[in-house]
């Protein structure tokens, strides 16, 4: 069957497209309005719908409207319950809920031609729950959902056996991991919802000299659930305004938090694996992108996989609501091929784009010449665009929206920083061949093509690549298999044989605030606006004067 998923109701709004089992387009709306994250994660905003990208997903795949056989929608109103029932206080609730319950008539003004009834909303979490374990490489596993909230609840314990779940528990607000990180988040001048993996970066700074305070406070139930009261931040740091200078305090309280949650969450993860039996784990929801939790879960959990959805944020839930529906109708489900899921384009329309920008560029048509020429920038210490294939869906650029750059001088991380607006105490990530990672990075999982978990550098390595070693020794790598990715381990290759280095410095290729580069247009645009040496983008080269 063909199913469009649809998430529109928390944050980042996004469509993805499954066609008789098999994941065929995924998207985010930012990459097409351009507006992070789809909107400001104010406490209410529920009305951006994803409509270019799930019109993108149909084009992709030549479908009408009226092809479709079920549109999913990854919130299921008859399930919501009043906030102050939930113990929550949010004004915007009862706009939320209604918005879902009318999200059918939405959609269908979005999408013309689209029958209202088609639409099945999903459960927030079973959403959640069929990106990690119907996505996944792996057929049947248990999956672990942890966000902020869903309908009523903030966590779902279950089992994927024959595409069907077993839910063995959920956690009902108000406690919630999510929320309580997002506190804190809130609490230290940035971003709630959006900014959570920078109390992450924090904590490798500080020390967890709270715990005595927040253990009580954040605890397991012994059931599968937990219990989060509320905690009085204030006295423990002060609060932060957005900007303001953060001191160790603050650091302490972030490297406090981030070992309670790992404590936790290696709770609900041994209470599952005992109930279920299973050695297969995966992750999904916000609470997932938590690479250095994933890492302890990986070591300590007991289960011998871990795999975490890489768009485990709420976009992951309009490809889990579309799987579910697909696997719940009896299609066998593919695991899902990649995180390449979004808009590509191909020479002649990356070409045509160059000359309407009258942007001088050069075509390198031999791969080999095209790696060559990336590593020798790199080699040169130039900061490279990188744009190639299809877009990433989900919070990482690996390998196909990136900038690239020397990992062998510590100062390129200040520079990328800057280049993105970034906050400096923020790490940038190294990607590796994946046959020569073992040499470098160690304790989180080996291959690691979504850079979902946290690994040691080994000493040896630490001074020779310092522009990817975070503050506390660790790197969150992305390893680069031949086969999927044969252009960006050419140039691995080619910068190995230049500096004796088979690593290089990746972050997303976007500017301050802005959402992933997505078109050429966004790549020309990023280019032109920031001190970037060299664009490669499909075939072509440009480059910046003297490079
Ligand atoms: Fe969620």
């Amino acid at each position: 069957m063909k199913v469009l998923g649809v998430n529109a109701l928390f944050h980042d709004p996004a469509a993805a497209l499954v066609i008789d089992g098999t994941v065929v387009a995924a998207a985010e709306e930012e990459r097409f309005s351009r507006r992070k994250h789809g909107h400001r994660p104010v406490p209410f905003a529920a009305w951006e719908l994803p409509e270019q990208a799930a019109r993108w997903c149909l084009e992709h795949a030549g479908l009408d409207v009226g092809d479709l056989d079920a549109v999913t929608y990854s919130f299921d109103p008859a399930l919501a319950e009043p906030a102050e029932g939930l113990g929550l206080f949010d004004p915007w609730d009862h706009l939320r809920r209604t918005y879902a319950r009318e999200a059918p008539g939405f959609l269908a003004t979005a999408l013309p031609g689209l029958d209202p009834a088609q639409v099945r909303f999903v459960p927030h979490h079973v959403a959640h729950a069929g990106s990690a374990a119907l996505a996944a490489p792996c057929a049947d596993a248990d999956v672990l959902v942890l966000d902020g909230r869903g309908e009523c609840g903030s966590s779902l314990a279950g089992t994927y056996a024959g595409g069907e779940l077993t839910v063995h528990a959920a956690q009902r607000l108000p406690h919630s991991l999510g929320l309580h990180y997002e506190d804190l988040t809130d609490h230290l001048g940035f971003l709630r919802s959006s900014d959570e993996f920078k109390v992450m970066a924090l904590a490798s700074y500080g020390s967890p000299r709270f715990l005595d305070e927040i253990r009580p406070l954040v605890r397991p139930d012994g059931h599968g659930g937990f219990v989060t009261e509320r905690v009085d931040w204030q006295s423990l740091a002060k609060r932060l305004a957005p900007g303001e200078e953060w001191g160790q305090d603050h650091a302490d309280l972030a490297a406090t938090v981030q070992v309670r949650l790992e404590e936790v969450l290696l709770e609900l993860a041994r209470w599952l694996r005992e109930r279920s039996g299973g050695s297969r784990l995966t992750l999904a929801g916000g609470v997932a992108l938590n690479c250095v939790a994933n890492t302890r879960l990986h070591a300590e959990s007991g289960y011998d996989e871990v795999w975490v959805q890489p768009a485990a944020g709420d976009a992951g839930t309009a490809l889990g609501g579309a799987l579910h529906v697909a696997a719940g109708a009896g299609d066998r489900i593919e695991p899902m091929p990649g995180a390449d899921l979004g808009r590509g384009w191909d020479d002649e329309e990356i070409g045509a784009r160059l000359r309407t920008a009258q942007v001088p560029h050069e075509r390198v048509d031999d791969p080999a010449r095209l790696a060559a020429e990336t590593a020798a920038c790199l080699a040169a210490d130039g900061v490279v665009a990188w744009f190639q294939g299809r877009s990433e869906f989900g919070p990482r650029a690996l390998g196909h929206r990136s900038l690239l750059a020397n990992p062998a001088h510590a100062v390129n991380l200040e520079r990328l920083n800057d280049v993105k607006g970034r906050e400096q105490f923020r790490p940038v990530a190294p990607m590796v061949l994946a046959e020569r990672a073992a040499e470098i990075f160690s304790r989180g999982p080996l291959p690691s093509p979504y850079m979902l978990f946290v690994h040691d550098v080994a000493p040896a390595w630490r001074d020779r690549i310092p522009a990817v070693v975070h503050v506390d020794g660790t790197a969150r790598v992305q390893t680069v298999d031949r086969e999927q990715e044969p252009l960006m381990a050419r140039v691995l290759e080619e910068f190995d044989r230049r500096t004796g280095l088979p690593v290089v410095v990746n972050t997303s290729l976007n500017t301050a605030g802005r959402p992933m580069v997505d078109d050429p247009r966004d790549a020309l645009e990023c280019f032109g606006s920031a001190p970037v040496s060299m664009l490669v983008i499909g075939s072509f080269l440009v480059r910046r004067p003297g490079w």
